[in-house]
């Protein structure tokens, strides 16, 4: 067979050489960038990002309460669909929120700007943790348009803690999340056994482990050391963080703070609130109660407390309790646009990713993290479509219409282990997929008490 013959029968590639790009063109779903996360990164880092709480089982559950659940569709004509929807007052292009994740630079130099920028592009709001490496300024001065929240401590004194508000608010961040799930520090043992310290201890192991994972160790040394912009009430200074005061950091319990903390910040901030890290209906009502705009169920996906409950369990009887008196978002264990569509028809208002972005981040940069947004809003426009439904209102409306409970059905129902590896990772020299990707398109002490860490 002649070249120009064998050239029709075949298209014929040049190999992607950028390790990032290869990344981009072959990873499709939050699995698959979970794995090429773990690729790049150092063990314990990974295991930090990845594991959970002793022996992991609220880590699993979350996962596994979805496949609890099965869809129904419904017959007839859909357009759009629509994923628009209105969050706290303001419109967000999905009904997903990028959640707080502490220390984000340990994972990727560019830290929590490469995220707000990608939340800021996808038109979503992203909640920058009390303990970002990046200012609360820095982040608003490169993303103007980004709807901007702001992960808010309990149990600081009140001068401070007013402060801080006023910071926030020239800032032009409107929201707070109130974390109240972190009274202890989850025991994750994955941490223990790998002698996980922040900042990286020189080691054997971590020499072993500069030569396994090269991108990381320059990527980690070349960029500022990390420290924590937004603890100081006032300062945007950063704060120089040794040894020392990352273990108080790592080891700190605001367990102090009760709801009159709650209250009194209330009166205080008269933008939005959300209460996090909650999973009892009586919290939530009252939450309700002391006149908060949302909760955000979680259970800190499985990074705390073993055995808790997972947002799936209770998402009804919360939803039943309160009715349209405050939003509902949900976080743990989201990583497919199905999960989003499970957790809207069941009451809530959104879904908040965690790991989802961390795992783009760490594999692509800002662009992984679009992706990984890109990746929800395809799968959750598909199954919008293949259920029969064209908004997210008409979906809320429909609610538990769209849904059954599936875990008395007879079929043994596997929980989510990964899937085998896919016989061409991301990191391969893969050949190009015949159809393109359908994408859419805590304070240091002397200054304040801790916001929670995680
Ligand atoms: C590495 C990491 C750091 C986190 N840091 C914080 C934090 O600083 N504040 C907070 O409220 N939650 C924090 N969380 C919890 C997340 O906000 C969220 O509840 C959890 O990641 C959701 O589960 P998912 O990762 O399965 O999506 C962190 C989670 C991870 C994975």
């Amino acid at each position: 067979m002649k070249i120009a013959e064998a050239r029709q029968l075949m298209q014929f590639r040049a190999p992607v050489l950028s390790r990032r790009q290869r990344v981009l063109n072959h990873a499709f779903n939050v699995e698959e960038y979970r794995r090429a996360a773990k690729r790049v990164l150092p063990a314990s880092i990974f295991d930090y990002l990845d594991g959970g709480a002793e022996d992991e089982v609220t880590l699993r559950r979350n996962r596994a309460v979805f496949d609890a659940w099965g869809l129904m569709p419904s017959w007839g004509p859909v357009s759009g669909p629509d994923t628009g929807t209105t969050l706290l007052g303001s419109h967000s292009e999905l009904p997903l929120t990028l959640t707080p994740t502490g220390a984000t630079r340990l994972f990727h130099p560019e830290g929590e700007m490469a995220v707000a920028k990608a939340a800021a592009k996808a038109g979503v709001p992203y909640t920058l943790a009390g303990l970002s490496t990046v200012s609360m300024e820095a982040v608003a001065k490169n993303n103007p348009t980004l709807q901007r929240w702001f992960n808010f401590g309990l149990g600081q004194a009140p001068q401070a803690r007013d402060e801080k508000l006023e910071r926030c608010r020239d800032a032009g961040y409107n929201t707070l999340i109130v974390g109240v799930d972190t009274r202890a520090l989850g025991s994750r043992e994955r941490d223990l056994h790998n002698g996980f310290t922040a900042p990286p201890a020189l080691t054997l192991s971590t020499l072993a482990e500069i030569t396994l994972h090269p991108g990381w160790w320059v990527g980690f040394l070349k960029s500022a050391g990390i420290s924590f912009p937004n603890l100081d009430p006032v300062s945007a200074e950063p704060t120089a963080i040794s040894p020392s005061m990352w273990q108080e950091i790592l080891g700190h319990s605001d367990a102090g703070s009760g709801w009159n903390d709650l209250q009194a910040l209330r009166e205080a901030w008269s933008g939005k609130i959300i209460l996090k890290g909650c999973v009892n209906p009586q919290d939530v009502e009252r939450a309700a109660d002391i006149g908060l705009d949302a909760v955000q169920l979680s259970n800190h996906g499985g990074r705390q407390l073993d055995h808790m409950l997972s947002p799936m369990d209770v998402l009804q009887e919360c939803r039943q309790r309160v009715g349209d008196d405050l939003e509902i978002h949900v976080d743990s264990g989201i990583r497919r646009g199905s999960d989003v569509v499970k957790a809207l028809a069941l009451g809530a208002d959104a879904c908040s990713i965690g790991r989802a972005y961390l795992y783009g981040l760490v594999a692509a940069g800002s662009p992984g993290v679009s992706r990984i947004i890109e990746i929800f809003a395809d799968e959750l426009r598909r199954t919008m479509t293949l259920i029969g439904v064209s908004s997210i209102a008409e979906l809320k409306t429909k609610g538990a219409d769209v849904i059954r409970d599936v875990r008395n059905a007879t079929i043994e129902l596997g929980h989510s282990e990964p899937r085998p590896e896919a016989r061409h990772d991301a990191f391969a020299f893969a050949p190009q997929p015949s159809t393109p990707f359908a994408g859419a398109t805590h304070d240091p002490p002397s200054v304040s008490p801790l916001p929670s860490v995680s």
